[in-house]
């Protein structure tokens, strides 16, 4: 009986751990987008104030050089929060794509304080810049 307990628990405890806020109604699916990396590099003006695509520069953010893919917490030198290192995240283009919506509610505790990108399309868009691996 205990152990089912605590198994039932371990079990509510990874799904927790796990779980991503869904995107809200009405949001177009990633796949259907095409993203626009000239468009993108004007969105990231935004995200200028704190980071760069420059390799190895951080700043108030990680560099985003080469992000599109990688792990999260993995930039050397950059010191993380506890919950954007243990988050284990890898950047896929769909998961940029909702957690940029709400960067706060996919990773409670980030200190990206950012509040997230609401147009869709301009999602699409700083992805396909940042996927096009510019370095300046
Ligand atoms: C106000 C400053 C700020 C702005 C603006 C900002 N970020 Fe961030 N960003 C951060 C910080 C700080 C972190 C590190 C988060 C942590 O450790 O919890 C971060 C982390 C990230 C990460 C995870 C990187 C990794 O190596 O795990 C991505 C991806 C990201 N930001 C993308 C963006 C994009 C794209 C924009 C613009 C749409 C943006 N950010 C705007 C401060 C910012």
């Amino acid at each position: 009986m205990i152990k089912f307990v605590l198994a039932t628990f371990a079990a509510a405890t990874a799904t927790a751990a796990l779980a991503v806020p869904p995107l809200p109604p009405g949001t177009p699916a990633y796949s259907t987008l095409k993203g626009d990396p000239v468009a993108g590099k004007a969105v990231f003006t935004v995200c200028k104030t704190c980071h760069v695509v420059t390799p190895g520069q951080n700043r108030i953010g990680p560099s985003l050089y080469g992000v599109v893919g990688r792990t999260s917490g993995s930039v050397p030198g950059f010191t993380y929060s506890a919950a954007n290192k243990n988050s284990h995240i890898v950047w896929t283009e769909p998961v940029l794509y909702q957690y940029l919506l709400a960067p706060q509610a996919y990773v409670p505790g980030t200190k990206m304080t950012y509040p997230g990108l609401k147009d869709a399309q301009k999602r699409a868009d700083v992805i396909a810049y940042l996927k096009s691996k510019p370095t300046s």
